[in-house]
């Protein structure tokens, strides 16, 4: 990384892939109603957490780093349905009318671009607001078109694109992933069995110099191609999965078991929820490419190998239900049967009544704004002090995925450090 970032100067334009859904409209509401006063932007790393300088001060992490301001973001994208983000945040109905009105206008002027959709991706859904493409190439260039179009007509100065859209099937990796030619050529041949229309999202925003955040557990840009191209053209990449709920708790309390070398033999987690996510993920095919996004938690942080008297033998299982009365505020209960001193068992529940989108709203603007400042300090790549947001760290094949969060957040801090020539305080003067 190089020392020095240049200063988040004139606008930044947002643009969501699947902009009308549920975590895409709480964000730009929530966004839109913090520069009005009407709300604070609670969850939010880059708007209210602090760090220690190297002198002890604490300061507030957008006045050390310069990121850009709530109120020079602009906000677009793309779905496959033609409603508006007001119409749109009304139908996913986590957030309530009274707290949508004073930002009503600004919403209704968000309408989304006809979505690079394929059916066989989700076969749950059924868009009608979809480009009629040749080719993935072709789906490409449009994508493209779009971004430029939508940067000229709102005067922005920088764009990064975040997917926010729903999961797509599980796909391992391929040939066609695994070098930028080979990625290109399957693009052009329309191989629409390996290239994904996430993957399109993001090889149209690497191509146009914007940063891309992945919030879904797909493949796209997690695969040698990508990483390649996003190295070629100086382009921050992130992902996957925002690490919202469930996650975020096994996140915390794996790491204090292996702290107090406390065993564990099995670990249950199921969920219940009812908005257009988990009837998505009702699909055995999408509910893969989740599964494997939420078990690859525990044996990374557990490391068996290391410890088999304490975690050679987890069983670990993961459900998601979709229930449709819950809507979006998401049930998940966890049983964790633990072991301490001469073996002796102990059971550990947890049940935690969470609300999807408002945990995972926060954690996409975040992103968002950290994967600007990325591209300012430039930086290019996966951004692995990212890991923080994500279930499912991108890692190269070189490199193990950080999941403990409180290393993530030492990792977010000695990277932001690192960006102004900060050295870390001495917590013991
Ligand atoms: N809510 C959370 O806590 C959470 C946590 C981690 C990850 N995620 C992931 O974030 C994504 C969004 O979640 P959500 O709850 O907002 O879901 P959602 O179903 O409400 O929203 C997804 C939106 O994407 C649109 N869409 C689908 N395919 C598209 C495409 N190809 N192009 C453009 N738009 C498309 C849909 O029409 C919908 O409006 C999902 O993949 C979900 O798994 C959510």
């Amino acid at each position: 990384m190089k020392q020095g970032v240049q200063p988040a100067t004139g606008r930044l334009g947002v643009l969501v892939a699947g902009v009308g859904g549920a975590v895409a409209t709480t964000m730009i509401a929530g966004t839109l109603a913090s520069r009005k006063g009407l709300a604070k932007p609670i969850g939010s790393i880059t708007q209210l957490a602090t760090m220690r300088m190297q002198n002890n001060e604490e300061k507030l992490i957008k006045d050390i780093v310069p990121l850009t301001c709530l109120d020079d973001v602009v906000f677009g994208g793309w779905d496959i349905f033609p409603d508006n983000a007001y119409e749109a945040a009304m139908y996913a109905e986590v957030l309530k009318e009274k707290d949508l009105a004073g930002i009503k206008e600004e919403m209704e002027t968000i309408k989304p671009m006809p979505a690079a959709f394929d059916h066989n991706w989700a076969k749950r859904l059924n868009g009608t607001h979809v480009k009629q493409a040749a080719t993935r190439w072709d789906m490409v260039e449009q994508l493209r078109r779009d971004i430029r179009e939508f940067k000229a007509a709102n005067h922005c100065e920088r764009i990064v694109v975040l997917w926010a859209a729903s999961t797509e099937i599980y796909i391992p990796l391929s040939d066609e992933h695994m070098s930028l030619a080979a990625m290109e050529k399957a693009m052009k041949e329309n191989n629409t069995q390996v290239i994904s229309p996430s993957m399109c999202y993001a090889y149209a925003a690497i191509a146009e110099g914007a940063p891309f955040v992945m919030g879904a557990p797909n493949l796209c840009v997690d695969t040698p191609a990508m990483w390649e191209f996003s190295k070629k053209m100086n382009v921050p990449i992130s992902g996957k999965d925002f690490k919202s709920g469930q996650t975020l708790m096994k996140t915390v309390l794996a790491p204090m078991f292996k702290t107090r070398m406390l065993g564990v033999s099995g670990w249950f987690s199921t969920n219940i929820l009812g908005n257009r996510d988990g009837e998505v993920l009702d699909d055995p095919d999408n509910f893969k490419t989740k599964e494997v996004s939420k078990l690859s938690v525990i044996d990374t942080i557990f490391e068996p190998e290391k410890f088999p008297d304490l975690y050679g033998d987890v069983y670990h299982k993961v459900r998601i239900n979709y229930y449709p009365p819950r809507k979006d505020n998401k049930e998940a209960w966890d049983n964790i049967d633990i072991f301490g001193w001469m073996g002796y068992p102990m059971e550990i529940k947890v049940n935690f009544l969470c609300r999807d989108s408002i945990l995972a709203a926060p954690i996409a603007l975040d992103l968002v704004l950290f994967s600007d400042l990325a591209m300012r300090a430039g930086m290019c790549g996966i951004q692995t002090w990212l890991s923080f947001f994500c279930k499912s760290p991108m890692h190269d094949f070189e490199h193990q995925p950080e999941h403990d969060l409180f290393v993530q957040w030492r990792m977010v801090k000695q990277t932001l450090r690192q960006m102004i020539g900060e050295k870390e305080p001495d917590y013991l003067a």
